[in-house]
């Protein structure tokens, strides 16, 4: 067997072996098949696909590439992942409010990838936080504080930490296959036994339409049901971003204020419906809109956020930073960007935002780019929102003056602004 016939195969449309999709995670994970070999095989699996068994196959493989956690001494752990999305800052506050109501949290999150955040790269913009922690030293937190959020540090789905790195670099992220292999093979390494996913569908998320959005949310329930773990799928809109910050340190310090009660709309309906069937598959409560309730009861009596601190307490981040939100670095330059009409915002495209975040420097164009956590958007209408002549409709935080005035200037190109009064949108669009 060799790395040539296989990217030919796969070239040619053919469906590949369990043993070829075997020899390429395993021979890629141990640097013996090059960068560029693995990116002409993914890029092939990217434009001609893979059918359920190739990606059944990618996916164990993946998941086969290094260690599998054990987590039953934690009795049953309920595990959350995204598809990705703009402003999608729902882990950091999710996940201690369901740890709050007494289920663990062992949670091993991604990195940016391409327009998309990633909660990693949101959580290192508190000083200390440590998101590379020995196995020993993660279940040992989850233990005791309830909750962990870490990186892909462990030697979990090493064949994904690559992958993922080199698809972010090659324009291949929307891929159905790819997406609920990498997804997939993390959730099943890192040893929970349910699993609820957030497919976000729409401008901002790798899935641009619900048809596809389900089809994502089909393949990866199935490969959950192979793989012995129920999973829940909840299709959440990302026509806009989620919430009104986009950038690190800026959606960690939305998430702190979310956590103390002041959260928007758009995000508290996602977390609400996500904690709830979390709660529902931790198998403690059936009944979703009770379950809703329990989450915001943590809220207003100060145990979500207190979790959160202790969360971050625990893995050496500066508590300091979470009390007082005003000690997080800002960027140099916070622009206004000013409504030159009266009217209504009638779409607010999450994919341009994202891209102008990235442009700020909050996302990686190369895999080695570093990140700035400072830089990033602050919205202050989103759709449905009554403007006026003259009114902010965000803040770009730059930190250099040419990339925040150039931002200004794609945002405001990217509202659209309309004297017909739209709703605002629907967030939950299917549940699967
Ligand atoms: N999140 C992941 O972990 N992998 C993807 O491919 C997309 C989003």
């Amino acid at each position: 067997m060799n790395i040539q016939e296989i990217i030919s195969k796969k070239r040619d449309k053919q469906a590949l072996t369990k043993e070829e999709i075997e020899y390429f995670v395993t021979n890629y994970t141990n640097g013996t098949i090059p960068d560029y070999q693995a990116a002409a095989l993914t890029m092939a699996i990217y434009i001609n696909g893979m059918n359920e068994e190739e990606t059944t196959y990618l996916t164990l493989a993946m998941a086969h590439s290094g260690d599998i956690l054990d987590l039953s001494e934690l009795g049953t752990v309920v595990d959350k992942h995204s598809t990705g999305g703009i402003g999608d800052k729902v882990t950091l506050i999710l996940a201690p409010i369901i740890s709050s109501l007494g289920i663990p949290v062992a949670k091993m999150s991604g990195r940016g990838l391409g327009y998309t955040g990633g909660t990693i790269d949101k959580l290192e913009s508190i000083p200390g936080y440590n998101t590379n922690i020995s196995v020993e030293e993660f279940i040992k937190n989850v233990k005791e504080c309830g909750i962990s959020l870490i990186g892909q540090t462990l030697n979990l789905a090493p064949a994904d930490k690559k992958l993922y790195a080199l698809r972010d670099t090659i324009s291949a992220t929307e891929s159905i296959t790819l997406i609920s292999s990498s997804i997939m093979s993390k959730k099943i390494a890192a040893g929970a036994n349910k699993i609820i996913l957030d497919v976000t569908c729409g401008s901002g998320a790798f899935m641009k339409d619900l048809t596809q959005a389900t089809k994502l949310a089909e393949t990866m329930k199935k490969i959950g049901q192979l793989a012995n773990k129920e999973t829940v799928c909840i299709i959440t809109s990302m026509e806009e971003p989620l919430g009104e910050a986009v950038g690190n340190s800026l959606e960690v310090i939305e998430a702190i204020k979310a956590l103390k009660g002041q959260m928007q709309e758009d995000v508290k309906e996602v977390i609400l419906t996500l904690g709830a069937y979390m709660i529902k598959l931790a198998g403690k409560g059936n009944d979703i809109e009770e379950n809703k309730q329990k989450m915001l009861e943590q809220i207003k009596n100060g145990n979500a956020f207190n979790k959160f601190k202790e969360l971050v307490k625990t893995q050496k981040g500066d508590i300091t930073y979470i009390d007082n939100i005003d000690l997080f670095n800002k960027a140099k330059y916070i622009l206004p960007v000013i409504s030159d009409k009266n009217g209504y915002v009638v779409s607010l495209d999450a994919k341009t935002v994202g891209e102008i975040s990235m442009n700020l420097g909050a996302g990686r164009k190369k895999k080695e780019d570093n990140i700035d956590s400072s830089v990033g958007i602050v919205l202050k209408k989103k759709i449905g929102d009554k403007v006026e002549n003259g009114e902010v409709l965000a803040y770009i935080h730059a930190n250099d003056e040419k990339k925040g005035k150039d931002a200004v200037d794609m945002l405001q190109q990217s509202y659209r602004i309309s004297e017909t009064k739209i709703d605002h949108k629907q967030n939950i669009l299917k549940i699967i």
